[in-house]
């Protein structure tokens, strides 16, 4: 989730990347860089921090004070990058472009490149030394070695086949001046079309200043910029056409992608959020893989407390299920603020969870601070690198949603849960809980979930909408689901509480007879969560308990179950493991609380008294 901006044109290349970048920033906000083709080779700079950082690093270049002979106008070819950290600490070094020891080819990239060890290694065997600890730079390195016998643009092919995961980038070299040479699988980039001039970026929102003629690159494709025009291949390297399309967009549509809202946007980048999130740690057929965590720590585990507030808390109770069931130790739930507060039973041999998208929630922080001062070892799981929460914690496992701007979480909330497969996974192979069958079968599922992610939301809305005109206007939505989906209940309650301000209540169906059975009348809508799983009949069963008080019920069933008699509207989610199924059945949820605010007219971005980030108790 970084942002990339490239120009090749005859105007001054310095102020289009910068002002590129700044639409970009929403994309990331650690270090930003940019790379000019100068009179004397290709120049570098880059800083940590937002972009003021780097327009203060380029000025003083400009006034000769910086070290580099670089950014000598007036260079009319250049890439630009704003980090989103992902590998790699935020430092200068780890800022983008990246580049070989030679300072022949430049790189950014977007993404994650999963096989980024091996390759690594490879090149390391081969007397390569690399200046960051980013998975990226091997980009650079690849195509500098392959750059004398096949030019930039085959050599930028060849590396684009070595590469395995999730990624768009844009290189250039000394030896060619005038060209860019961009790469795409499964990461946004978009070429802008000018009249002697070209762009490429990884959001339209960098160019539009300029131009509004755009060609997308789809997966598997290379684009060659030069100022006259672009030419298109595929990576086996046939040459084809691109047709162009015409950009209707408002500036403030552009920053939410084409979206009505941000809120709409991060749901529509779920499927990245957990494709990025499991990248790397997923290349094992049979396993999972986070270097982060210690074996030795893990093998030794005797229980596990999760602490966090809100959505994040949400994340947590899925990820109990699924510790429990697959690594079989006992863990344990709490909201932050009650933690903290009744002297919890926590000291050494205890592993302390703290779940946190921002890291700065002052509850959670709280919660691991006491934990630790306890002598419990504290993991972190966080979307913020170098957030308070991974200062406080032994170990961190990042979240890879990318920058969230909506109150309500979503993107993040997907991306908690993988990270909680994962430790769960990772736990259940270093205790040996799982046989290799199964847990193949788990990797394989959970790497299917991007695409099923994708698929579903591919698909439109039309039911969801027809469902939320029916009863937005109501004043009250029960919530029911047993297991997995319990929390996904008590999460879609959740989103349309926030950003509906409809009083809602989330229970354990088996629970619901014991109390919320009373509050069911005609016109009460009943949102179940009835995907596949050991427990569907009796989830059925609680369905017919509510249509027989005629109530009105809403239930998300896997695709290929025939519910229809028990439910009045059945939201379809693709089939999955049923541990897994929440990162799908979460998405109709969000959804329909979504579709319910905007017809009630609300700012689903910005709800009223919520917070993004709650830093006081
Ligand atoms: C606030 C936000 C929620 C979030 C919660 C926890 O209430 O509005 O979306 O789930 O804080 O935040 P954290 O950053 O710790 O995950």
């Amino acid at each position: 989730m970084c942002g990339i901006v490239g120009y090749v044109g005859q105007r001054s290349v310095q102020e289009i990347l910068l002002a590129g970048l700044e639409k970009l920033e929403y994309r990331g906000y650690d270090s930003a860089g940019i790379s000019i083709q100068g009179d004397q080779g290709l120049g570098v700079v880059r800083a940590v921090g937002n972009l003021s950082a780097l327009k203060a690093a380029v000025a003083e270049q400009a006034n000769g004070d910086g070290g580099v002979a670089v950014l000598a106008p007036p260079a009319t070819t250049g890439i630009g990058h704003t980090r989103w950290a992902t590998h790699g600490r935020v430092t200068e070094e780890n800022a983008h472009p990246h580049y070989d020891p030679d300072n022949r080819v430049h790189v950014v990239v977007n993404g994650i490149v999963e096989n980024y060890m091996e390759l690594k290694t490879e090149l390391q065997d081969q007397g390569a030394h690399f200046s960051s600890e980013t998975d990226v730079e091997v980009i650079a390195h690849l195509i500098a070695l392959d750059l004398d016998e096949h030019g930039l643009v085959e050599a930028t092919r060849r590396t684009y086949n070595r590469l395995r995961g999730h990624y768009s980038f844009v290189a250039q070299s000394s030896a060619e001046p005038g060209t860019l040479v961009g790469a795409r699988k499964e990461c946004p980039l978009i070429v802008g079309r000018g009249e002697d001039e070209q762009f490429l970026a990884s959001g339209i929102p960098a160019f539009l200043a300029h131009t509004r003629t755009a060609q997308a690159l789809e997966d598997d494709e290379l684009v060659v910029l030069t100022a006259e025009g672009a030419q298109f291949m595929t990576a086996d390297g046939v040459a084809f056409e691109r047709e162009t399309h015409e950009i209707d967009w408002d500036a403030d549509a552009a920053e939410k992608g084409g979206f009505e809202t941000f809120m709409l946007k991060e749901i529509h980048e779920q499927a990245d959020a957990v494709a990025e999130t499991i990248a790397d740690r997923t290349v094992r057929p049979d396993g999972v893989d986070l270097p982060e965590l210690d074996d030795e720590l893990l093998r030794g585990v005797k229980r596990i407390i999760v602490v966090a507030c809100g959505t994040s808390y949400h994340a947590g109770l899925i990820g109990r299920y699924a510790i429990e069931e697959w690594a079989r130790v006992p863990v344990e739930t709490d909201v932050a603020s009650e933690f903290r507060y009744r002297n919890p039973v926590v000291g050494p041999g205890d592993v302390v969870i703290g779940i946190t998208q921002s890291g700065e929630t002052l509850d959670t922080l709280a919660a691991m601070r006491l934990a630790r001062e306890r002598g419990a070892t504290v993991i972190a799981v966080t979307n913020i690198m170098g957030s308070q929460a991974t200062r406080d914690a032994d170990a961190t496992v990042y979240t890879r949603a990318g920058l969230e701007i909506g109150v309500a979480a979503t993107k993040t909330f997907v991306a908690q849960v993988a990270v909680m497969y994962l430790l769960a996974l990772r736990l259940a192979e270093v205790k040996g809980t799982l046989d290799d069958e199964r847990r193949t079968e788990l990797v394989t599922r959970l790497k299917r979930i991007p695409h099923d992610i994708g698929a579903m939301l591919e698909r439109g809305t039309e039911k969801i909408d027809l469902v939320a005109e029916r009863h937005y206007a109501k004043d009250f939505f029960l919530y029911l689901g047993r297991h997995v989906g319990l929390p996904v209940g008590l999460e879609g309650a959740l989103k349309l509480k926030e950003i509906s301000y409809i009083a809602t209540d989330a229970y354990a169906a088996g629970e619901m007879k014991h109390g919320p059975i009373a509050l069911l009348d005609q016109d009460t809508p009943v949102v179940v969560v009835a995907t596949d799983s050991p427990v569907l009949e009796k989830v059925i069963s609680n369905m017919q308990e509510v249509r027989v008080r005629g109530a009105h019920v809403i239930a998300v069933v896997s695709e290929g179950a025939d519910l229809g008699e028990h439910a009045a509207e059945a939201l379809v989610v693709p089939q999955t493991d049923w541990m897994l199924q929440p990162l799908l059945a979460v998405i109709p949820l969000q959804l329909l609380a979504y579709r319910i605010a905007r017809l009630r007219g609300l700012n689903v971005d910005q709800p009223r008294n919520l917070a993004k980030t709650v830093t006081v108790e």
